[in-house]
């Protein structure tokens, strides 16, 4: 399974990258407004992340309509080889997948909360799709029920798009989605940090050093 950091945050991303743990990175518009990157900046940022990791960074065009995500789509597309243009769950979203789909370019179908929809994306040449499982949650719905149908529908009919399991909220989340076949999770900084940490690791580490110490002073 694949692990991405969903964040902007360019010394996070760093930080992880060097650890040679995360395999690529996702954004959003939010995300950016985050860390203060307007307009005028954000396709510097976008190299900037790039160029921190050799994998897919998704960049999310703000246009709704399809002439307009087309446009943003092509411009993202050429910032580098390694940018993933990420588009909207829409019928101009659809659209707009399939177009670049057939120029080769690679997409992340985004705001995904149901398996029609990953269908949809799945029909129109998506490379990824991105179910959000916290946001389904939130309002108490099944969010690793929908990774679950996903996976079954992709493998009973050989499609290829890839499942991003986004909005991940707690390291089971993650678990959880690699348990049912999710290709990429993508998760926060918080989260992917957790995942380093057992009580007995702690525990077991400082008993190590104080035998150790304990003999050789
Ligand atoms: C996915 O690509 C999104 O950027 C992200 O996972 C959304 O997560 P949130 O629901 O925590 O905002």
């Amino acid at each position: 399974m694949k692990l991405f950091i969903d964040t902007a945050n360019t010394k996070l991303i760093k930080e992880l990258s060097e650890l040679n743990i995360i395999d690529g990175v996702t954004t959003n518009p939010s995300l950016m407004a985050k860390e203060g990157i307007k307009d005028e900046a954000c396709d510097d940022h976008y190299v900037r992340i790039c160029n921190l990791l050799n994998g897919p960074v998704s960049a999310e065009v703000i246009a709704t309509d399809f002439a307009g995500m087309l446009k943003e789509a092509l411009v993202l597309a050429k910032l580098h080889e390694n940018i993933v243009v990420k588009i909207p769950m829409t019928k101009s979203g659809i659209q707009t997948i399939h177009k670049l789909s057939t120029k080769g370019i690679q997409t992340n179908c985004t705001l995904v909360f149901s398996s029609a929809q990953a269908l949809l994306a799945a029909k129109a040449g998506a490379t990824y799709v991105s179910p959000f499982i916290g946001r389904l949650e939130d309002i108490n719905e099944d969010g690793l029920g929908l990774i679950k149908s996903i996976r079954t529908i992709f493998d009973n009919y050989g499609f290829k798009t890839q499942i991003l399991a986004a909005s991940i909220r707690t390291p089971n989340h993650l678990i959880k989605c690699a348990e049912l076949g999710a290709d990429v999770v993508t998760a926060p900084y918080s989260i992917i940090n957790e995942l380093f940490n057992h009580s007995l690791t702690t525990k077991g580490l400082e008993q190590f050093l104080a035998d150790h110490a304990a003999l050789n002073g």
